[in-house]
């Protein structure tokens, strides 16, 4: 199957990355979002990503202008029942997802693949409430979107040969590395990650050194490119908190269990960069 526009909900940190990327790739792109405000923030993270692009020289622009003339922003579901690819990049909430993929379900073509950029739920209870549970799958993009090479691929029991035929050739025409997980919480990358970002909470929790030193330990001591800490920011600590409850609540392993600062910092609305403050105050 041919994919020609592209869906996205949410124009959050990753769904507007997801909408860059395929634009750029030469996609027609609509993106979707809960209010003007919210759009409005979404559309300029593009453009000023764009622009760094252009400043970076990773592309010209013209070529960012295109990019961007190819972008439709809306707040009106409907609007993208013409889409032979939507991408999911809502908050990472089950009962919204199961609700958004019913929506869509309802509203677009039979052809249309339905995918979640969720970071650990469970792709197989979003396909249930559709009744195209062979074209629903994970298409789990990485932060930033526009910078980090890959793509890892949710695969379902029910999961087409079609489906993931179209995903690879749409994976491979944004220029992106492709792997593929079967649906379990976290699928490869946050499975690992996880366990670590919540242990360096813990760390600093406990006092064991200074958010300042658990950062440049990680950073020089294993060639990170974020310490823990600040990467935790980055993600958004809403993010990684939903995604460790998700996790833990399928596994019962203290491995997932969120401490209790990270809840915290979560509830006072330090949710990291987005936000303005989280470990780090960036005000
Ligand atoms: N478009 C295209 N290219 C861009 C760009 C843009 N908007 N912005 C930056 N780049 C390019 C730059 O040109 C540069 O490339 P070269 O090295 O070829 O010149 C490269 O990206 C790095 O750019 P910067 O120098 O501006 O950035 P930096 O060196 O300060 O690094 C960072 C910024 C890429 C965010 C880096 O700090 C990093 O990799 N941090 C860790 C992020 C991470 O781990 N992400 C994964 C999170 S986990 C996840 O996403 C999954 C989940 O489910 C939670
Ligand atoms: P975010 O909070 O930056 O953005 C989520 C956006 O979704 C918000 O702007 C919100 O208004 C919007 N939204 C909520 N309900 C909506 C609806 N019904 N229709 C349209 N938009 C709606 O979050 P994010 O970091 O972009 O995360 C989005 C998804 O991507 C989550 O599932 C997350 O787990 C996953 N993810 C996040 C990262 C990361 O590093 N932050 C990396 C990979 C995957």
């Amino acid at each position: 199957m041919d994919v020609h526009s592209v869906g996205i909900i949410g124009c959050g940190l990753m769904g507007s990355g997801i909408a860059e990327v395929s634009a750029r790739a030469g996609y027609r792109v609509i993106v979707r979002e809960i209010n003007e405000e919210l759009l409005q923030n979404g559309l300029n993270r593009i453009r000023n990503s764009l622009g760094k692009a252009v400043a970076r020289g990773k592309a010209s622009q013209d070529a960012a202008d295109q990019t961007l003339a190819r972008i439709q922003g809306t707040l009106d579901l409907a609007d993208l029942a013409g889409c032979d690819l939507v991408i999911e990049a809502a908050v990472e909430n089950m009962a919204l997802k199961k609700g958004i993929f019913a929506e869509l379900d309802g509203l677009l073509a039979p052809h249309a693949i339905l995918a979640s950029n969720t970071s650990s739920l469970c792709i197989t209870e979003m396909a249930s409430v559709t009744q195209r549970s062979d074209k629903v799958l994970g298409i789990h993009f990485f932060n930033p979107v526009p910078v980090y090479p890959l793509i890892e691929f949710v695969r379902t029991i029910l999961t087409s040969d079609e489906t993931m035929a179209t995903a690879r050739e749409f994976g491979a025409s944004l220029g992106k590395t492709m792997v593929t997980a079967k649906d379990t919480p976290g699928f490869i990358v946050n499975r690992l990650l996880i366990p670590y970002l919540l242990q360096a909470v813990q760390v600093y929790e406990d006092g064991l050194a200074t958010r300042e030193d658990i950062d440049t330990a990680i950073k020089l001591g294993l060639a990170h490119p974020m310490g823990p800490l600040t990467l935790l920011d980055f993600v958004g600590l809403d993010t990684t908190l939903f995604i460790a409850d998700a996790m833990y609540d399928e596994y019962k392993d203290p491995r997932y269990a969120a401490p209790p600062l990270l809840r915290r910092l979560v509830l006072a609305g330090h949710l990291g960069r987005k936000s303005g403050k989280g470990f780090y105050d960036y005000t």
